[in-house]
């Protein structure tokens, strides 16, 4: 296809990221420091991919100063991660810090820093401690919400000064939809009163963070900022045919205005409670909750989005026996002839940068947000090595091209997007699927030592660093 060339705005970021559960392993963890995931791990290893896991992972504490000159070589200027809250702590109920897993973290962003990489720092990436998740049911409890609290004042009280972007949660939606609400992970329990539960204390979390950021620390620290980091789906309908609209404007609903109402308009829409009423799965909440949540928005948003979603009106009748489930209003529908990563089984259609794009400036408020995740994983990357031994990965350049291709579009348009990160720097451990499906700019060869080297990708992700100008399909919306 002809190609049309693409100039990066002034100021527009390109950075990499990825968590510290998915990168660190284990090295120095004590004993009792397990999250959730290592527990999910530990109790059910069978269904992670050749049995690896966070145990090792790509060994980023020990090997930190090695990735960051990677960073460096590839021209990155910013990195997201996230600390581990089941490691940075020894005691949770007071916050009693881990000083040699803190001493680590402060080695971390100080190496960034001097290799001119600004560090944007994620507070929980799944990795809430295990011991909160077997005691009080984890993000169910609003005690743990206290002691989230509790921890990102450590946090800060450390970091606050050197790091500039800060985020509450990744993707705060996840866990307990697989957990709670299809019950495909561990401990695979259905119960749709603990998804929304889950779903109202980490908005709640979140906004106790964001007050707690504002009062004690912004004023010092003025360039600072702090936001949430949300994966809403860009949600097509089947038809226009109302009944289709309306599947449509319900999986949103549930999945994409759950988090993006509250955490930027400080409200939650007002069908949401007449639902949860009507399915009794109502979450349980009090008047002065829902003020804090009122007064503490986010200053930014970060949103990882890697795949559209479709969904048609039902066609099969819902059984009534079966617990509540969002999928009451909707089914999913798969687009005939769509173009597909088979690997991970999503659906690749660049055009939701735009439409997301716009989709924030019109009904947000136009909210200063970032790309914090958008990517391609390929099983088997091995394949693609040329003599020299460097993977290939064109599929990935265009996949990145694209996206960013229908972003500046959105840009043009007015919407205040300011940066792309790639996920992920390296390859590292999915949930479950392990090391199959790889992410990285930069390979992690687990056959040597867990070599890394850098993919094709890097070097195109370096030119377009320093050039800021890439080429992309000139498809019919580039006249
Ligand atoms: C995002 C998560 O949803 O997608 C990452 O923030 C995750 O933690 C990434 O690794 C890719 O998804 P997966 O399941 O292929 O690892």
């Amino acid at each position: 296809m002809e190609k049309i060339g693409m100039q990066l705005p002034d100021h527009f970021i390109i950075g990499a990221a990825s968590s510290a559960w998915q990168t660190e392993g284990w090295s120095s963890k004590k004993d009792f420091q397990d999250s959730y995931l290592d527990l999910w791990y530990k109790n059910h290893r069978e269904v992670w991919h050749n049995g690896y896991g966070p145990t090792i992972a790509t060994d980023f504490y020990n090997r930190y100063k090695e990735d960051i000159q990677f960073m460096k070589e590839i021209g990155l200027t910013h990195y997201r991660t996230s600390i581990n809250w089941s490691r940075f702590l020894i005691d949770y109920e007071h916050a009693v810090v881990d000083e040699e897993y803190a001493n680590y973290i402060e080695n971390v962003i100080d190496e960034l820093l001097k290799n001119g990489i600004e560090p944007m720092i994620c507070l929980e990436h799944y990795e809430i401690p295990g011991v909160l998740f077997e005691k009080y049911g984890g993000w169910g409890s609003k005690h743990v919400v206290d002691l989230f609290v509790k921890y990102a004042e450590k946090v800060f009280e450390r970091y606050a000064h050197k790091v500039k972007w800060w985020f509450t949660f990744n993707e705060p939606i996840v866990i307990q939809t697989r957990v709670y609400l299809d019950a495909v992970r561990w401990p695979y329990e259905q119960n749709t009163k603990k998804w929304m539960q889950w779903n109202f204390n980490k908005t709640l979390a979140n906004a106790k963070v964001v007050q707690l950021f504002h009062q004690s620390y912004a004023s010092q620290h003025k360039e600072s900022k702090i936001g949430v980091i949300l994966n809403p789906e860009v949600v097509y309908p089947r038809s226009s045919a109302p009944h289709d609209i309306e599947a449509a404007k319900m999986y949103d609903l549930f999945f994409n205005r759950m988090f993006l109402d509250p955490m930027i308009k400080g409200e939650y829409p007002n069908e949401l409670f007449d639902l949860m009423q009507k399915h009794d799965c109502s979450f349980e909440y009090n008047d002065e909750e829902l003020q804090i949540i009122k007064e503490n928005k986010v200053d930014f948003v970060g949103i990882n989005l890697y795949m559209p979603k479709r969904v048609k009106a039902r066609t099969t009748a819902w059984n009534p026996n079966t617990p509540f489930h969002p999928e009451f209003y909707y089914e999913h529908f798969e687009l005939p002839g769509r173009k597909m990563n088979p690997y991970r089984g999503w659906e690749i259609y660049p055009k939701i940068m735009y439409d997301f794009a716009i989709r924030i400036k019109e009904e947000y408020g136009n909210i200063e947000w970032i790309v914090t995740e958008n990517g391609m994983g390929v099983e088997n990357e091995h394949r693609f090595k040329d003599k020299n031994g460097v993977i290939q990965d064109d599929y990935r350049i265009e996949f990145i091209s694209e996206h960013l291709k229908w972003l500046l579009r959105g840009i043009e348009e007015g919407s205040n997007c300011k940066g792309y990160m790639l996920w992920a720097f390296t390859d590292n451990v999915s949930p479950m699927n392990a090391f199959k499906n790889r992410y990285g700019l930069v390979e992690i060869d687990l056959d040597d030592d867990r070599n890394r080297r850098m993919k094709k990708s890097a070097y195109w992700y370096k030119n377009l660093i320093q050039t800021r100008q890439f080429e992309a399909n000139n498809d019919h919306f580039y006249k």
